[in-house]
Order: structure tokens, then sequence, then C-alpha cells
């Protein structure tokens, strides 16, 4: 399965999108937005396309609390309003939530109706929209309920990130960073010269960054060896993610918290594998740079642990499976470093508050 073909982007994406509008005009087009997406990209896209006067518009809340059945519900039953057809189209025109909610939602709409996404955070142009991985959450459990199903294509324009808060390009930034790490030397260079995420913002950038998604998807579609090389800084990121949503009012965005699992996870994989300890070096300098330090409360490694746990399915802490690197683009995954070694990458994080890593 070759499916990395069906990105589209530059003058070539607007000009394919515009086929697509016309090609589907007839039997009904269908857009998901959120309520910001809603007044900062819907305009972008009706003056770029023609077609879209008859759309129908179907808005969303985009928290994550709202990534629920109730939410993919809500879509359906517009759906059945608009008298959507097997052959109407869905643009999920958002960020990784609107990507998720409206490709199930889609898929799942009378056995599946036609979808495309266009992506408008950076997250969800290197990340939620490529790869078929559609889904809602369940008893805040992410990602519990959901199916496997492609796009007919994504369409990927840098400049709906003008829009984009700092802190959003940021979260985005560092899924980037993951690519890069579990890819190659010469991309990893690369953002090390870069030294920003501002400057990664352009569509030559995400593409790269993009393919290595699709590369590695392409050859594991539903994740049974490689694809679990993109969980790289996740087993600990995620902990952190959901430490944060429970003590902090204003918690880390799920980039924000990756970052840090890249670096703890680059500390294992440096102990376990012997990556170097000049790109652990290189990685941490550069996240210290661009993100602010997460404090956490006193001693959290128990939390932490559990967090993990709890998210691998309560699994004992010998278990915890990981994807690491050996070195800058050579990963290698279902690893077990056990309890301690995870407790040491913590700390390694948490000293890193007193200085850069010289
Ligand atoms: N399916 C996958 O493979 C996959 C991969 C990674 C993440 N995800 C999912 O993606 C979701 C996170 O996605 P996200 O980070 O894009 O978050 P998001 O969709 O919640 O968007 C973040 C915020 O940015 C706003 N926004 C979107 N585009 C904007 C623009 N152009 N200008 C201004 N504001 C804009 C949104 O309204 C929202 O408030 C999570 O639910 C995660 O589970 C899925
Ligand atoms: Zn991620």
């Amino acid at each position: 399965m070759n499916i990395s073909n069906s990105i589209y982007s530059g003058v070539v994406g607007w000009s394919r999108l515009q086929e697509v509008i016309l090609e589907y005009s007839q039997s009904g087009i269908y857009i998901l937005v959120d309520e910001n997406t809603v007044g900062l990209c819907l305009p972008v896209l009706k003056e770029k396309c023609n077609g879209l006067e008859n759309a129908m518009i179907i808005e969303i809340q985009s928290t994550e609390s709202n990534k629920t059945i109730a939410s993919v519900e809500k879509v359906w039953q517009q759906l059945v309003v608009g008298n959507a057809v097997r052959n109407s189209l869905m643009i999920c025109l958002g960020g990784g939530l609107i990507t998720d909610i409206g490709g199930f939602a889609a898929a799942t709409f009378k056995r599946g109706i036609n979808f495309i996404h266009i992506p408008t955070t950076l997250l969800a142009m290197v990340d939620a929209a490529l790869g078929g991985k559609t889904g809602v959450n369940l008893n805040s459990i992410k990602n519990q309920i959901g199916v496997f199903s492609l796009p007919k294509a994504v369409f990927i324009f840098d400049e709906f990130l003008k829009t984009l808060p700092d802190r959003q390009k940021l979260s985005g930034y560092a899924e980037m960073l993951k690519h890069a790490m579990i890819h190659s030397e010469n991309l990893f260079d690369k953002f090390i010269v870069l030294n920003s995420h501002e400057k990664v913002c352009n569509e030559v950038n995400i593409l790269e960054s993009a393919a290595v998604k699709m590369e590695i998807v392409n050859s594991d579609f539903t994740e049974t060896g490689i694809r679990k090389a993109l969980n790289f800084g996740h087993t600990i990121g995620h902990a952190i993610e959901s430490y944060s949503q429970k003590y902090d009012t204003d918690p880390l965005l799920h980039g924000e918290a990756i970052a840090i699992g890249l670096i703890c996870e680059s500390f294992i994989s440096m102990r376990m594998f012997g990556m170097d300890k000049n790109d652990l070096k290189r990685l941490a300098n550069l996240v210290s740079w661009h993100f602010p330090h997460y404090r956490f409360n006193s001693r959290p490694g128990n939390e932490l642990l559990a967090l993990m746990c709890h998210d691998k399915k309560n699994a004992s802490t010998s278990k915890l499976n990981f994807s690491l690197i050996r070195k800058i683009g050579d990963p290698v995954y279902d690893q077990y470093p056990g309890e301690k070694l995870i407790l040491e990458s913590l700390h390694f994080y948490i000293n890193l508050e007193v200085g850069f890593f010289v």
C-alpha cells in the first residue's frame, strides 16, 4: 500500500482540492470545523475554492473532553439533517481533534462516506491527519474507540498556521523533532541548525516531517511493528501530560509533554544502547531553549510510574514498554528499561532546570 501520494500542498494542492470539491458538489459537502477554525480557517478555504456555497458547516468544540462519542453523534445527526449519502464528502478542517473525530464520524456514517483532511495545526499537519487512525476517548481514556480509515487525501497548506498560537506551534514542533530523531542524523542536524520552531513552520519542512511518518505507516499500517517507533518520547510524555492535566490550571499541551518525554527517553536510550551523549545534549539544549521548564510537585516519580502503568493497561513497571533509539535515525521498539532507569531519566530532566547541559 502506498498512501503518501495522497498528500497535496502548495499551488498543486489548491488546484487538486478545487477538483475534489467540484467532483462532490452535487452529492453534498459537509465541512467539520471547531470554534476557532470556523472563523479563522473556513473563510480562507472559501476564498480559495469555489463550489462551497451550499456546503453544510458542522461545528463542534475542540476540547479534549469533547472528544467523545457524543460529539460524533452530533456530527452523525447533522449529516442526517443534511441528507448526506454514501457519495457525499466530509472536509475535516481543523487540528487533530477535528481530524480524529471527523474521520471517525465519516468512516462510520452509512458504513463510510468519503472524507478529506485539511489540517490547520502544525501537529495535525505532521502527525494527526496522517496514517488513518481515527477515534474518540472513552471514560477519559484516550482514543479507546476508533477505526483505521484513510482519508481520500490530505491537504497541507502552511498559510493556515499564520493564526495558530505560538504554544500550539511548539506542540507540533515536538512531534517534528521526534520524527527527525527516529529518521536520520541529517534531519536532526537540520533542526539543530535551524534552532527555531518558526523556521521549521513552512511547507518544505512540514512535508519532509510528514514523509517520515508516512514512510513508516506505509510499511506497517496497523502498528504491529515499526509503526511503534512513532511512540518514541510518548511513554513518559503521556504520563507527564496526564500529570499536568491533574495538577495544573493551564496544563501542558501534548507536544510540550512529548518534548520532555523525548529528553527522558533519549537519556534511557543513552544508558541502554549508548546513544551519543552529545546528541542528548543537543536535544536537551534545544528543548530548554524553546520550551519553558516544567516544574513537578516534589518527588513525582512514583505517581508518574503509576500513570505509565495505567496508560499501558496496568502493566507492572518492569513490563513498561518503550520505543527508543539506538542512535539518531535508528529506532528500536518493545524495550523494557525498568523502574530504576525510568526514575533516573526523570531526575535528569528535573535537574536540567539549573541550567543548560554542557
Ligand atoms: N490520529 C492520530 O494519528 C493522532 C496523532 C497525534 C495526535 N492526535 C490527536 O490530535 C489531538 C490534538 O490535536 P491538535 O494539537 O491539533 O489540537 P486541536 O485540534 O485541539 O487544536 C488546538 C487548538 O488550536 C485551534 N486551532 C486549530 N487550527 C487553528 C488555526 N489555524 N489558527 C488558530 N487556532 C487554530 C483549535 O481550535 C484548538 O483550540 C488529540 O486529540 C490527539 O489525540 C491524533
Ligand atoms: Zn504525539
